[in-house]
């Protein structure tokens, strides 16, 4: 105790600075927790002086340094000074005793302290009354964003550049790059070289930003914008674990860098994360307006349907940056030719990195309503329906759009009719041939369903209802990612797969079944519904799954999960008896599980007793079997994403079952590995 004291008197290892004191270059303020340090330091072959704050990683490198204060103007000796000022700001001097920086602040009393706090933060406030900072370096950053900062976002503000990058690797004087945020429609993260856009996230969409291809784990959790008071509102980030030393720059040469500080088997290094822009398409508007990246194509550039590149002998020599222009003009800006007042159409873009420069509309978010909306303007060029953002409209040029190999958002771009119809010829023509087939398959399938009975069929009194068989037309648009040719078919139409057959029952008798789906039955709320128990006419118990109808959420969910369930046939996963689908409602219809879920015994102090070692073995072992099915033995190569106890259903034997699918993703036969581009489940 008594070194450590002595050790303590004799560094100045305090993290505060009051009025009269003084830190002389060589001496330093360090942060509770002893993460941070402020203090003196100098470049690599370089004799001048800065007052910075660095992470404390017991190798001091010019890396670790995240905040200068005199960036602008560095000491050339060993003179300088940080204290306080007559005034109360945080000042630097030189060695003739000339104020080099000042926090600049303006302060009424003038009795004031400094501190460095464990979080990174040097504040400034009245020495009598630690709420009133006056001037903080989280507010005044030099190219580093750490957790804890609170990034505003403002609609009124408009662009903010608060980050800008070091001149070069071994100079903290501002150098030509910046970052910052754009509130335009919903908030993005951008990097600009001077004024110009270098690079950009994609908009918030209340869970990622949805222009990053290959959002990690790592990366999106954490991420969070704060409610909005009158139109302002602050990012901030979390790390997943809070003892990580984590941090986002702007580096030197203009790249969003986020990088963690490891410590395993004697290395000890910056390791980085995420580095962005990442490829060739990510820097801003590669293929010009109206072009599209795709940064696994070759050429990486095309125009959007309905397109020609501007240029020609210079796109065709790979230099971009003309862009596109309309084949034929929007029939709204040609008022001219009669014949051709059949108006303008959209066609549907999938796996897009949304083009910049967005408006927002406030509107219910239904396609029919956004799509009406760009109609009525004649300059607007197309429009999207994004989950957690709403009815987004594009005026003028389409820029900076990227087309994913999967991933990525849906939209609609404006064209004239007859450039859709163009199209829709040769597609009916392809179509109509396929479509014959189909039918000829089709025809073939029922037959033979005729001739064996169907396998799939349950006893008449469980079916209170038509027993149609559905066609799921659309498949999951993950399971199905197009790397090459053309984007726009893909999810649409082109490559229906077809479903077992699936029992459909009557909405009405479902009604009855669940007495209209009372309080009393209700078994349990999920994330996109909620399950009711039901008895048929037979007496034949069912769990009913009622999607809720407010969120648009949960169709995809409800597809997944028809796929899936009902190709898959194992005791230890939950068996689909059927589904519902009328109007606004959409229904799945499970076997019923007397003994609930799992978590309803493993959770609950009484009913624990009730697992013994050998029960508990036994649904170990049960969902252990499910599982390898799943990932292995079944046709489909499946994960489930969102197992936990209370997707384990028990039978009244109280043999689990694995229930739940919404979130499941399926992989291809002999795939082992894939990115996700969304945090799901558990
Ligand atoms: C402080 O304010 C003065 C005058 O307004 C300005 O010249 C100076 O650059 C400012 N310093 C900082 C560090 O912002
Ligand atoms: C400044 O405030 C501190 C803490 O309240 C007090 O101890 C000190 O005497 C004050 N100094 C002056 C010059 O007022
Ligand atoms: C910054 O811009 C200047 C002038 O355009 C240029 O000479 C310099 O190379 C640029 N620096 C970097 C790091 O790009
Ligand atoms: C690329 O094309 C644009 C016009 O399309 C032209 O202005 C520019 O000079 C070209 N750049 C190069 C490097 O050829
Ligand atoms: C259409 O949009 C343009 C550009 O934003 C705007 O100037 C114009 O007033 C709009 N026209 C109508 C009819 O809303």
């Amino acid at each position: 105790m008594f070194i450590s004291c002595f050790l303590t008197l004799f560094c100045h290892a305090d993290n505060v600075i009051t009025q009269g004191q003084s830190i002389k270059d060589g001496q330093t303020l360090i942060s509770d927790g002893q993460n941070f340090v402020l203090g003196f330091f100098s470049p690599e072959n370089s004799s001048s002086r800065y007052v910075g704050i660095w992470y404390d990683n017991g190798i001091p490198d010019l890396y670790s340094v995240i905040w200068v204060a005199n960036r602008e103007r560095p000491i050339s000796d060993k003179s300088g000074v940080l204290r306080i000022g007559d005034d109360g700001n945080l000042m630097v001097f030189d060695g003739k005793n000339d104020a080099i920086w000042s926090s600049n602040a303006s302060i009424t009393l003038k009795n004031t302290t400094a501190e460095l706090e464990s979080t990174g933060n040097l504040i400034l406030f009245r020495s009598e009354d630690k709420e009133t900072v006056y001037w903080q370096s989280f507010n005044d950053p030099t190219d580093t964003y750490l957790a804890g900062m609170r990034l505003a976002v403002n609609a009124e503000m408009g662009e903010t550049h608060p980050f800008t990058s070091w001149k070069s690797a071994n100079d903290p004087s501002p150098g030509n790059y910046s970052m910052g945020v754009d509130p335009r429609a919903s908030p993005q993260i951008l990097i600009w070289e001077g004024k110009e856009r270098r690079w950009r996230s994609g908009y918030w969409d209340g869970r990622i930003f949805s222009g990053i291809a290959n959002m990690t784990g790592n990366y999106l959790y954490g991420f969070a914008l704060s409610d909005k008071v009158n139109g302002s509102g602050n990012f901030t980030y979390t790390p997943p674990n809070n003892k990580d030393k984590l941090r986002f720059r702007i580096t030197w040469d203009g790249y969003e860098e986020q990088s963690r500080w490891v410590e395993d088997n004697g290395d000890k290094m910056w390791s980085v994360i995420q580095y962005q822009p990442a490829n060739v398409c990510e820097h801003y508007n590669k293929c010009g307006a109206f072009g599209i990246c795709s940064a696994v194509d070759s050429p990486i550039c095309r125009c959007m349907k309905g397109f020609v590149p501007r240029y020609a002998d210079q796109w065709s020599r790979g230099n971009w940056s003309g862009g596109c222009i309309r084949t034929t003009q929007l029939n709204c800006q040609s008022k001219l030719s009669e014949e051709n007042d059949d108006g303008d159409g959209f066609y549907k873009l999938h796996f897009m990195k949304l083009p910049d420069f967005a408006d927002l509309v406030t509107l219910n978010n239904s396609d029919e309503a956004c799509e009406e909306r760009c109609l009525q303007n004649c300059s607007c060029t197309a429009y999207a329906v994004i989950t957690g953002i709403g009815c987004m409209i594009w005026k003028g040029d389409l820029v900076d759009a990227q087309h994913f190999p999967k991933g990525g958002n849906r939209m609609h771009i404006r064209l004239a009719n007859s450039d859709l119809l163009g199209n829709e010829v040769i597609i009916i023509a392809v179509a109509g041939v396929l479509g014959l087939g189909v039918l000829f398959i089709l025809l073939l399938c029922w037959l033979k369903t005729k001739l064996k009975g169907n396998i799939l069929s349950f006893p008449s009194s469980w079916r209170c209802g038509h027993d149609i068989p559905i066609l799921e037309q659309s498949r999951s648009r993950e399971s199905s990612p197009r790397f090459s040719g053309s984007v726009d078919l893909s999810a649409e139409g082109d490559q229906a797969s077809s479903l077992p057959e699936l029992p459909i029952f009557n909405f009405n008798c479902l009604q009855i079944a669940t007495s209209y789906f009372s309080e009393e039955n209700k078994l349990g709320e999920g994330g996109f519904g909620t399950v009711y128990k039901g008895k048929l006419q037979g007496e034949q118990e069912i769990a009913v799954k009622r999607l809720s109808r407010r969120s648009g959420q949960g169709l995809d969910e409800f597809k997944t999960e028809i796929i899936l369930i009902s190709k898959l046939q194992h005791r230890n996963l939950v068996r689909l008896l059927g589904c519902c689908i009328q109007g606004e409602e959409k229904m799945l219809i499970y076997e019923y599980m007397p003994n609930k879920s799992l978590d309803y015994f493993l959770f609950d102090t009484t009913k624990q007793a009730l697992l013994d070692w050998r029960k508990r073995f036994t649904i170990i072992e049960g969902i252990a079997r499910g599982l390898l099915y799943l990932h292995r033995d079944s046709r489909l190569r499946i994960i489930h994403r969102d197992l936990k106890a209370s997707n384990i259903l028990l039978d009244k034997d109280m043999n689990p079952k694995i229930s739940d699918f919404g979130m499941a993703r399926i992989f291809g036969g002999n795939q082992h590995e894939a990115n996700t581009n969304r945090v799901v489940g558990t």
